[in-house]
């Protein structure tokens, strides 16, 4: 079972960026902010828990994100490859991960580090607009839809995620300084991580992810 984790600020593209490299490469996307979002949609016990945390742009607790990648592992195949897109957040939720793929015989190979600075991440998230309908990301002034508030693929219409206004965003990118910046140094450590620069065309990105998830395996 090979892992790749996307790591980065709120808006740095981690999103985009799985959407191409799965593409190519056919790892399982987990991302945690997309399984919370369905949760709460669905009004389930997890949703339930957490829709109070992500409006106000906080984490959900350690505890419920642990149970939720862990069933996630528990229910697919053993030699499955993932690309973890918002998940580890925290040191607990990055220790947690290592004593579970531990017991898995795996590892992490790569983290890549979206990198940008925070004048281009609030751009990024209040111009972002979603499908209602497919899901599909975009862009009012970066990756615009090619008519206005509809979706390129599917015609669904388009919308805000209610955490990328202006009040919010600022906690979420207090949090991430906060709570997420020292796996930076963690995954340094240990050699496995890979710094991107998030401010580049998504191609660029995508590909240099792909450069080196293509690189045949070494011993770390
Ligand atoms: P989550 O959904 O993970 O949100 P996030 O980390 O805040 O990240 P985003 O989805 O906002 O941004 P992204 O980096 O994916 O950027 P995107 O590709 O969309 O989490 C939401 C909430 O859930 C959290 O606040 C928390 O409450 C909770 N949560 C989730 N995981 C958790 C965990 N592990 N522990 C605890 N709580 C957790 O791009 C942004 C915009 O920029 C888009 O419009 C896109 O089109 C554009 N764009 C992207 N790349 C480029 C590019 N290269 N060039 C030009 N434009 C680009």
């Amino acid at each position: 079972m090979n892992v790749i984790i996307l790591l980065g600020a709120p808006g740095a593209g981690k999103g985009t960026a799985a959407e191409g490299v799965k593409a190519a490469v056919p790892f399982m996307h987990v991302s945690t902010g997309d399984m919370l979002r369905a949760a709460v949609k669905a009004g389930s016990p997890t949703g339930r828990e957490a829709e109070g945390f992500m409006k106000r742009g906080e984490l959900v607790p350690d505890n419920v994100m642990i149970r939720l990648v862990e069933e996630k592992f528990d229910a697919e195949p053993p030699n499955t490859a993932y690309m973890l897109d918002g998940f580890p957040r925290t040191m607990e939720q990055a220790t947690m991960l290592d004593a579970s793929l531990a017991r898995r015989a795996s590892r992490v190979d790569h983290v890549f580090y979206l990198d940008a600075p925070r004048d281009l991440l609030i751009a990024r998230l209040t111009g972002r607009r979603i499908c209602r309908k497919c899901g599909a990301n975009y862009h009012m002034v970066n990756i615009p839809p090619k008519k206005s508030g509809v979706c390129d693929t599917c015609g669904g219409e388009l919308y805000q995620r209610a955490d990328d206004h202006e009040a919010t965003i600022g906690t979420r990118l207090e949090v991430f300084v906060k709570q997420t910046r020292s796996l930076i140094d963690y995954y340094t450590q240990r050699g496995v991580l890979v710094r991107v620069d998030a401010a580049d065309h998504r191609d660029k990105i995508i590909g240099h992810i792909l450069e080196i998830v293509r690189r045949p395996a070494v011993g770390q």
